[in-house]
């Protein structure tokens, strides 16, 4: 990994793998030149959504959040670039979808802010990449490799 080289960690969520949205958010990320370096496709459990989103515990919305990202399976991935987590962040959109632009994944496909497709490490809350990549995936399960256009890779 380069110096510039960061890693961080996005979800599609259960209604982006219920509406066949999930090779659309990874067509994006790697069109964009950002490369996915670990994928599982997975149901989360009660402890792993509470544990994911304990930023929120206290939050009005915790339990239906918890009760959303559990509904269905998800696709929890990592991907590495330059400033990927805030890169990764501009392309996703603004949380609320009816907030977010046109252009951005949230923008086009989010139907509410419960519903809203896709998650991505917070870019302002310092170390959440990682933490949240080490939640998910075991060090082994992410792969080291050079992209055959990695000149032109993000
Ligand atoms: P948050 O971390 O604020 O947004 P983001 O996903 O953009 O980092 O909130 C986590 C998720 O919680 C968000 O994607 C959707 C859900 N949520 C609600 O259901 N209601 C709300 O009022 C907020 C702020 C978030
Ligand atoms: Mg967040």
């Amino acid at each position: 990994m380069s110096h510039h080289d960061e890693r961080t960690f996005v979800m599609a969520k259960p209604d982006a793998v219920q509406r066949g949205l999930t090779g659309e958010i990874v067509t994006r990320l790697e069109e964009r030149g950002l490369k996915l370096v670990g994928a599982k496709f997975m149901q989360i459990d009660q402890e792993l959504a509470e544990q994911h989103y304990g930023e929120h515990e206290d939050k009005p919305f915790f339990d239906e959040l918890v009760e959303f990202i559990t509904s269905g399976p998800v696709m929890a991935m990592v991907w590495q670039g330059a400033d990927a987590t805030r890169q990764v962040r501009q392309m996703m959109g603004a949380t609320d979808p009816a907030d977010a632009a046109p252009g951005t994944i949230r923008g086009d496909y989010g139907l509410d802010l419960g519903q809203n497709i896709i998650h991505g490490s917070d870019h302002e809350d310092e170390g959440a990449n990682e933490r949240e990549i080490e939640l998910f995936f075991d060090e082994d399960e992410l792969v080291e490799y050079t992209r055959s256009d990695e000149p032109w890779v993000y």
